[in-house]
């Protein structure tokens, strides 16, 4: 007699298809990519866009075996609109579910905004709602603060505006410039952004 057999195939970890947006060096999407290496990450970054054929962190992605892409922005002069339907047209036909913008330095019109809500990521070298906009860090001296760091947020229409979704901080030391403050900012960043994709792609799995 034969004996009934079940066919047990190990479930893959459903995951969250996730883009990340970059416009140049790229290192918050290593950091993305690295936490995204692993099968048990709520999220699976599946594509890396940039408006900036020259952006660095496209080569990386791509040497990682990660679809990499530039869309630039140069070709459709003012038409910001005209840009972000070729990268939302990219998007969708890579089923993507979340976004993540990481330096991607261009401001985004409602439009796009609009397509995404809830459902992209930014990330910000200041305490916001403290210091929105360029500069962060040296403004951040000037100012006298005693505390520095960083944001993820939800994007939406008003720049650096989005609901927090979490902050990192850094003391300001004495002595400190631009740059050795920026480079203790983004040590953390390089920390908070996989945490606040994994917490928000685990929500989307959880159907929340
Ligand atoms: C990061 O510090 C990020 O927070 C900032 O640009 C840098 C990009 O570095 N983003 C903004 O200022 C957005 N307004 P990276 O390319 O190495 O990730």
């Amino acid at each position: 007699m034969a004996v009934p057999t079940t066919l047990i195939q190990p479930s893959k970890p459903r995951r969250v298809p996730t883009a990340v947006l970059i416009s140049g060096r790229g290192s918050n999407m290593e950091a993305l990519l690295a936490a995204s290496r692993d099968p048990a990450f709520p999220a699976e970054i599946t594509l890396v866009l940039s408006n900036n054929p020259g952006a660095p962190g496209l080569a990386s992605a791509a040497k990682q075996g990660i679809e990499a892409m530039a869309i630039d922005h140069r070709p459709f002069g003012r038409d910001r609109e005209a840009h972000e339907r070729a990268l939302q047209e990219v998007l969708v036909a890579h089923g993507i579910q979340l976004v993540c913008l990481a330096g991607y330095m261009r401001v985004l019109t409602p439009w796009l905004v609009g397509r995404w809500e809830g459902r992209m990521l930014n990330i910000h070298p200041a305490l916001l709602p403290k210091f929105p906009g360029l500069h962060t860090h040296e403004r951040a001296l000037e100012a006298g603060e005693g505390q520095h760091g960083c944001t993820v947020h939800l994007v939406t229409a008003g720049v650096d505006e989005g609901p927090i979704l979490g902050q990192a901080s850094v003391p300001v030391l004495a002595g400190d410039t631009p740059a050795t403050l920026g480079a203790r900012v983004l040590a953390r960043e390089h920390e908070l952004y996989p945490a606040m994709l994994a917490r928000s792609a685990q929500a989307i799995l959880d159907g929340q």
